[in-house]
């Protein structure tokens, strides 16, 4: 059953791994010329999806171009031959990835293909479609290491930001405190354990530049605990959500994100909702990233949300790594 954990104890040396792969082979195999290119789509669903957030997290605000992130099985009408289509499956055969895929193709927008293998892979050698290719055998959502990397290695050449070095520090600075972070990750674990036993459901709360390693706690609770959990952002959520604490249905357990580029405008309003949950006896955990770094502290907080889902579902007994509906639905769709 500790497959999983072991994969997220394997992050740093991954991202090193990945790095050190991806960043010599993108300058190959990435024919098309920057200076030529509009913005980046990235498209891909759940585990090939994440990397995406996490990168738009980390660089979006500095990048000399727009990066997009899809999540669709359509590409929105203006993307054209000008952008660049990066399109992420693990397997290479998700439904919706492949159609943005085929469609992006079809409009000559040049494409990278990042994948294990599968028809992305296959269709990709038919073509002669740039690909960056990912290890085998590595459940989709334990790939984030090496998606990154390789998603890195494209949105560096692309944006012009030095996102490689910054993560190649980050994966550093994680190996140091890696002992820490996975003792708050066991320490959240164990207080949601008693929540959702209790019949609590999780709610994850983030901000920009925060909102990959938010969302990655929501969908790594569903996939490696099999619980539902949820996912809102900061200050949307308290222009709507905040009614529903003291309404008459719903009973939560809020972890919110955080770190250190908190402005004073988002202090404050995470001040009041605080105060609200405190009010309802809801219950609230604080998780902060480590490190110098927006990248140090984006890696470690993946990590520590990694950990914390992983280790919720070895506390309530449950094998972290088959997500058993979402093979059915892909074979219902076959
Ligand atoms: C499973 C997982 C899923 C998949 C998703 C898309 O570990 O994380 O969220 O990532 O079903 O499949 P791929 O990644 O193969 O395109």
């Amino acid at each position: 059953n500790s497959g999983m954990l072991l994969h997220v104890l394997g992050m740093p040396r991954s991202i090193l791994e990945g790095l050190e792969k991806y960043g010599e082979e993108s300058g190959r195999i990435l024919v098309y010329e920057p200076e030529k290119i509009k913005g980046v789509v990235v498209s891909g669903m759940g585990g090939s999806f994440i990397s995406g957030l996490f990168l738009y997290d980390l660089l979006s605000d500095r990048a000399s171009k727009p990066i997009l992130l899809n999540r669709d099985a359509k590409l929105p009408s203006f993307v054209d031959k000008n952008y660049l289509l990066v399109t992420v499956s693990y397997s290479g055969n998700t439904e919706e990835t492949l159609r943005v895929y085929l469609e992006g193709y079809r409009r000559g927008t040049p494409i990278v293909a990042i994948t294990s293998g599968g028809e992305m892979a296959a269709v990709s050698d038919r073509l002669g479609v740039p690909l960056l290719r990912l290890p085998p055998n590595v459940p989709p959502r334990a790939a984030f290491p090496y998606i990154t990397a390789a998603l890195a290695s494209i949105l560096e050449i692309i944006t012009g930001v030095s996102v490689l070095e910054e993560l190649r520090q980050a994966a550093e600075d994680l190996e140091k405190s890696l002992e820490a972070s996975l003792g708050e990750g066991v320490a959240v674990a164990r207080l949601l354990r008693d929540d959702v036993k209790s019949g609590l459901t999780p709610l994850v709360y983030g901000y920009s530049p925060y909102l990959s390693p938010a969302y990655r706690f929501k969908t790594q609770m569903n996939e490696n605990a099999k619980v539902h959990a949820f996912f809102g952002e900061l200050p949307e959520a308290n222009h709507n959500e905040i009614m529903g604490w003291g309404g008459p249905l719903g009973r939560f357990t809020v972890s919110i994100i955080r770190g250190r580029e908190e402005p004073e405008y988002m202090r404050a309003r995470i001040e009041f909702l605080e105060g609200v949950l405190k009010k309802n006896g809801v219950p609230l955990y604080n998780l902060y990233g480590e490190g110098g770094s927006r990248a140090s502290e984006l890696l470690s907080l993946v990590f520590k949300v990694d950990v914390a889902s992983v280790v919720l579902a070895l506390l309530l007994g449950i094998d972290p790594t088959p997500v058993g509906t979402i093979t059915e639905l892909k074979g219902y769709l076959e």
